[in-house]
């Protein structure tokens, strides 16, 4: 089954509540935590989810682009997220392992999220406790990029990786999905499909995360 992850990245803000609910069709709500240092743009922090977590019984998917991530982990699970992934780029192998552990005691579904430049294997040290892959296909930090076509291949790698190790792990893409690269994508291995400017550029959210599961199943 195919899920759909709309990125609140590319929702107004002002109205985020409403925005919110105009994709409750999705299964998960992907929210993209931004600390200008791991990537050069600034996004939302902690109080945020809290808020989003009073307002919706969704699964909430944040996705944590911060350097030194271990940091926030207690503090975003106990904002409410559901699942937490890291970048293996954004600290230490000990202190991912270390991130890991601690969503583990805290109840969160565990994810690690690779940039382009980053080689498939390097999930292999942490793959068999780990709950979701996010694999990006574009460079993080910016709604509203082209889809990076040779990571089908690290799509490709990842999902050989997992049906091996762990074939209960999802594999979520994120970056420059539309209808078309979705197919690409689900065809390379992807079950978790993020959309910003899909979903939000829509005039009707709801029937683009439609589209996008009729597009994600062919
Ligand atoms: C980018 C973010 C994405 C972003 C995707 O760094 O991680 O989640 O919102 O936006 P689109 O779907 O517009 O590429
Ligand atoms: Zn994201």
């Amino acid at each position: 089954m195919i899920k759909i992850a709309p990125s609140i990245l590319s929702a107004d803000f002002v109205n985020l509540e409403r925005d919110i609910r105009r994709v409750s069709s999705a299964d998960y709500l992907h929210v993209d935590v931004m600390d200008g240092a791991f990537v050069p743009n600034l996004t939302i922090g902690v109080p945020v989810v809290k808020s989003i977590r009073k307002c919706t019984g969704m699964f909430l998917d944040v996705h944590l682009m911060i350097e030194k991530p271990v940091r926030y982990v207690e503090a975003f699970a106990q904002a409410g997220a559901d699942l937490l992934s890291v970048h293996l780029e954004a600290d230490h192998p000990d202190h991912i392992a270390e991130a890991l552990r601690l969503m583990g005691e805290c109840g969160v579904k565990k994810a690690v999220a690779l940039r382009p430049i980053t080689k498939a294997e390097a999930i292999l040290p942490y793959l068999p406790e780990l709950d979701l892959v996010l694999v990006m296909t574009v460079e993080p930090g910016f709604g509203g990029q082209s889809f990076l076509e040779p990571q089908l291949d690290t799509i490709r790698q990842v999902r050989a990786l997992i049906e091996r190790y762990n074939p209960a792990c999802e594999l979520e893409v994120d970056g420059g999905i539309n209808s078309r690269t979705a197919a690409q994508a689900v065809r390379a291995g992807a079950n978790v499909l993020v959309a910003g400017s899909a979903v939000y550029g829509d005039s009707d959210p709801a029937a683009a995360i439609a589209a996008l599961r009729r597009a994600g199943q062919e």
